[in-house]
C-alpha cells in the first residue's frame, strides 16, 4: 500500500501531464511542417534511470529533463551531449555496433525554436516510434504511443515556446508477452525514431480528416467525408477534381462533419495506368491537396475483381528493410523507390507489405508506380488473445494504418494476422478486428494469412473458421523447405472450402548467394531454383489460386536465424541478397510473371 501511496504522490506533486494524443492528422506531406529529422542527442538507459526511481517507482514526467549543471558542487548524474547523437529517422540498431542487439531505453532530444502565430494550431507528429514512446515537451508528459509501426501525434499549441523548446522522448524496443507482436518473431527487433519526426502548423479549425474513394461495388461514383476540427465546424467544403472538372460543394455540421457522394466517371487507377488526380479539399478555413487513385476492388466467387476486371496477383513479400548499404529499417522515398523496383523488375504488379504497416513512403510510391498492396498489422503468431489490453492495443494499430493510408488507392488488402493458432479466444479477437476494419473502410478486402492443413496425406486445403469472417483466403505454405523436398509439390493436390478467391501469401526457401551445388544441397542456388520451380508449377494449376506472394524479395535480419555461415543472423529466403544481387530463383519467378502468370486471368 505504501508503494501506492508513494507513487500517487509523486503523480500528484505538481507534475502537470498534458491531454493525451490528438486524432491523427491525415496527409503529413500536403500541410506546412517544419522538420525535425536530423541529429538528435541521446542517452542510453538501460535500467531506465530516467523513468523509475531507486525503488523502481514511475515518475509521471520521467528524471531526465534539459538540465546543466549550474554550480561545481550541483549533482547532475546524466546529460545529453553534443557528441552522442544518433540520426532521426533510422532505427538505433545499425547506427552503433553496441546497440546492434540493444533491447530497452534511449532517451533522445531536440531543441528548437519556434514562431507559432496568431491563429494556428501546432502538433509534434512521429511517423513511428519502435516499440513505446514516451513523449516530453519543456518537462511536460505528453503523452505515450504502444506500437512500433504506426503514426501519433499531440497538439502542442499551448506549450510552445518562441525559444529553446526541449522534446524528450522515451524509446523502449523491449518485448513482450501481451505486447503485439509479441516476444517472438522472425526480424530484427530494430528501436527508435524509426520515421520521421515533424511539426505541423495548421489553421485553429483544420481539415483533420477525409475519405474519397469510389463507392464500393462502382466505377462512377466517388463518396467519402470530410472532418474538420477546431472552433468553426460549420463550413462550406468544397472538393475539386481540376483535371475532371469536378468541383462539388458540401457543408459540414455542427460536428464538423460532411458526407458526399457524386457521379463521375474518372480515368481508373490500375497497375497499368497508375492515375492518380490531383484532388483539392477546400474549407472556410483550411485547405490541403492530396494526390488519389480512383479503383475499384471486389470478389466474385473465387475471382478478385479490379475495375470489375478479374485479375491475377504477380506479387512477392517485402520486409521494411533498407536495401543495400548497412541495411536497418527502411524510412526514405529512395528505400521505397529501390524495394518496389526491384519487384517491379521481378513482373510484379503485387506486394504484401510484411508484417506490419510500412512507412507512408512505400505505400505513397505503390501509388505512383501502379503496385497493389496488402497491408497488415502485427498480430503474428502467438499473440495473447485474451488479454483485454492487447486487444486494444491491435484495434489501435489497425485504426491508424487504415487512417494514414485510406486514400491509396494501391492498397486492396487489409491484413488481420499472420499465422496465428486456432483457438477459440483468437477468433473472437480477430473476428472483431475484421469488423472494426470495415467500420472504419467498407471498400477494402479483409483477408489475413492463414496456414494450411493436410486433409489426408497428399490434399492441402485451408481449414480455419477465419475464413468466414475475410473476403479473400491468405495462405502461408512450404511445400518444399519445411515440409518435405520440392519433389514433394508435385503429388500435392490444393482444395478450397470456400467460394473465395485464395493467394498463397508465402512460399520459398532459403538460399546463401553464391553458394552452388546440386538441387538437393540445402541452402544452395539450385536447392531454391528448384523449389520455385516446383512450387510455381504446382501453384498455377490450381484455379482457385489468385495470386501469390512468395517469401521473399530480399534477404532480412533476424534473431532467430543462427546457422553459422549460412544465416549469421539472417533469413536468407531472398530472391535478392541485402546487396542487390539476384541469386538463379529470382529469374524463374520474373519468368512466370512475365511470360506465363497472364494465362491465369
Ligand atoms: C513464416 C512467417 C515469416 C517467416 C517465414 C520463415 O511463415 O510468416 O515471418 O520469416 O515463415 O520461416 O522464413
Amino acid at each position: 500500500m505504501q508503494r501506492f501511496k508513494t507513487f500517487l504522490l509523486i503523480l500528484m506533486s505538481g507534475i502537470s501531464t498534458y491531454a493525451s494524443q490528438s486524432e491523427l492528422i491525415t496527409n503529413v506531406d500536403g500541410r506546412k511542417t517544419v522538420s525535425l529529422n536530423g541529429k538528435w542527442e541521446v542517452i542510453i538507459d538501460p535500467f531506465e534511470t530516467g523513468y523509475y526511481d531507486y525503488r523502481y517507482l514511475p515518475s509521471a514526467n520521467g528524471f531526465f529533463k534539459n538540465i546543466k549543471a549550474k554550480d561545481k558542487s550541483d549533482r547532475i548524474e546524466y546529460s545529453f551531449e553534443k557528441d552522442n547523437i544518433l540520426n532521426v529517422p533510422g532505427d538505433w540498431n545499425t547506427q552503433r555496433e553496441m546497440l546492434f542487439f540493444y533491447e530497452g531505453t534511449i532517451w533522445y532530444k531536440k531543441s528548437l525554436d519556434y514562431n507559432l502565430k496568431a491563429g494556428r494550431r501546432v502538433f509534434l507528429y512521429f511517423g513511428a516510434a519502435n516499440y513505446k514512446a514516451n513523449v516530453y515537451l519543456n518537462g511536460t508528459l505528453l503523452g505515450e504511443n504502444v506500437g512500433g509501426f504506426t503514426p501519433f501525434n499531440f497538439e502542442i499549441t499551448n506549450l510552445v515556446r518562441a525559444k529553446d523548446n526541449c522534446v524528450i522522448v522515451k524509446v523502449d524496443n523491449k518485448r513482450s508477452r501481451d505486447a503485439v507482436p509479441t516476444v517472438n518473431f522472425d526480424w530484427h527487433n530494430y528501436g527508435g525514431l524509426t520515421r520521421r519526426v515533424t511539426l505541423i502548423d495548421v489553421p485553429q479549425t483544420t481539415i483533420m480528416d477525409y475519405f474519397i474513394q469510389l463507392k464500393k461495388d462502382t466505377t462512377d461514383t466517388v463518396a467519402g467525408w470530410v472532418r474538420l476540427d477546431g472552433p468553426d465546424r460549420e463550413q462550406d467544403i468544397i472538393i475539386e477534381i481540376p483535371k475532371a472538372q469536378v468541383k462539388k460543394t458540401f457543408r459540414t455540421n455542427s460536428s464538423g462533419y460532411a458526407e458526399f457522394s457524386f457521379r463521375k466517371e474518372l480515368e481508373l487507377w490500375s497497375p497499368e495506368n497508375p492515375r492518380l488526380y490531383e484532388v483539392i479539399v477546400k474549407a472556410e478555413t483550411d485547405s490541403i491537396t492530396d494526390y488519389i487513385g480512383f479503383r475499384s476492388i471486389c470478389t466474385q466467387n473465387t475471382n478478385i475483381l479490379l475495375n470489375g476486371e478479374s485479375v491475377y496477383l504477380r506479387g512477392i513479400c517485402i520486409h521494411e528493410e533498407a536495401p543495400l548499404a548497412n541495411g536497418g529499417r527502411a524510412f526514405s522515398k529512395e528505400h521505397a523507390r529501390t524495394l518496389l523496383g526491384w519487384a517491379k523488375e521481378l513482373g510484379c504488379n503485387f506486394v504484401r507489405l510484411a508484417h506490419y504497416p510500412h512507412n507512408e513512403h512505400m505505400v505513397q510510391t505503390a501509388d505512383e508506380m501502379g503496385i497493389m498492396v496488402w497491408s497488415e498489422i502485427p498480430v503474428y503468431w502467438t499473440i495473447l488473445w485474451e488479454n483485454e489490453s492487447t486487444f486494444e492495443n491491435a484495434k489501435n494499430q489497425l485504426t491508424k494504418m487504415i487512417t494514414r493510408d485510406k486514400n491509396k488507392a494501391s492498397i486492396i488488402f487489409w491484413s488481420m494476422a499472420n499465422e496465428t493458432p486456432l483457438s477459440k479466444p483468437r477468433l473472437r479477437f480477430l473476428k472483431n478486428l475484421a469488423a472494426h476494419a470495415r467500420s472504419l473502410d467498407a471498400t477494402r478486402l479483409i483477408t489475413a494469412a492463414m496456414e494450411r492443413h493436410y486433409v489426408d496425406d497428399k490434399t492441402l486445403m485451408i481449414e480455419d473458421p477465419f475464413c468466414e469472417f475475410v473476403d479473400v483466403l491468405g495462405c502461408n505454405q512450404y511445400v518444399g523447405w519445411y515440409d518435405g523436398l520440392p519433389e514433394k509439390c508435385g503429388g500435392i493436390e490444393w482444395k478450397n472450402a470456400y467460394d473465395k478467391p485464395v493467394i498463397i501469401t508465402e512460399f520459398g526457401g532459403g538460399a546463401l548467394y553464391g553458394y552452388h551445388g546440386d538441387e538437393l544441397t540445402r541452402w544452395t542456388e539450385e536447392f531454391q531454383e528448384s523449389l520455385y520451380r516446383q512450387n510455381i508449377e504446382m501453384l498455377a494449376k490450381v484455379p482457385f489460386i489468385k495470386g501469390l506472394s512468395p517469401w521473399i524479395l530480399k534477404d532480412f535480419r533476424s534473431p532467430k536465424r543462427l546457422l553459422p555461415r549460412i544465416q549469421d543472423y539472417w533469413n536468407r529466403k531472398g530472391l535478392i541478397t541485402d546487396e542487390g544481387q539476384k541469386k538463379k530463383a529470382f529469374y524463374i519467378l520474373q519468368d512466370f510473371y512475365r511470360n506465363k502468370a497472364n494465362l491465369q486471368q
